[in-house]
């Protein structure tokens, strides 16, 4: 039924739960898998300045771009197991409008995600993230707690 079946991850254990449970259903659905991390974007307005805060901004840039590659390498390692087509993709932006647009423009058939995130802040049952895409996601949404 559920062909194509989208996982974003942002590096949390909540994520690696949904992460699991997408790997379970789409083994029993013989589907692939794509994970998904987005990086949020960073103020552009940095870049206007040259020398000590340019540098920064390109420091910090690329640490994102290899944490991100490496959340994606420690997903593909883990759930290898499952046997599973998996991909992974890595962008930049504001996470729940591209997970949206992801679903959509890949012609997904389902999101898998968790409720929460690496947010701290506690008492809520879903984080921004989870409550938007389920809000605006073109496809069906699982939240995993
Ligand atoms: N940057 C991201 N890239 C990919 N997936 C993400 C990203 N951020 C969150 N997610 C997905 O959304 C789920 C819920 O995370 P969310 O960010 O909504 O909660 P939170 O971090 O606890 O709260 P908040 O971010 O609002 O402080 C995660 O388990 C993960 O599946
Ligand atoms: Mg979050």
């Amino acid at each position: 039924m559920y062909k194509k079946i989208l996982v974003p991850l942002d590096g949390s254990l909540r994520a690696k739960v949904a992460a699991e449970h997408a790997m379970e259903l789409a083994k029993s659905m013989d589907s692939e898998v794509l994970f998904l991390h987005v990086i949020p974007a960073l103020p552009p307005y940095v870049n206007k300045y040259s020398d000590r805060l340019g540098g920064a901004y390109q420091q910090i840039h690329d640490e994102l771009q290899a944490t991100g590659e490496e959340i994606m390498e420690q997903a593909k390692t883990e759930f290898e197991k499952y046997g599973v087509k998996m991909e992974v993709k890595v962008i930049w932006g504001n996470p729940a409008m591209e997970i949206c647009r992801e679903a959509k423009e890949g012609r997904f058939d389902l999101v898998v995600m968790g409720s929460r995130g690496l947010g701290e802040i506690k008492g809520y049952l879903m984080g921004s993230v989870s409550n938007r895409v389920v809000r605006h996601a073109s496809c069906p949404v699982l939240i995993v707690r």
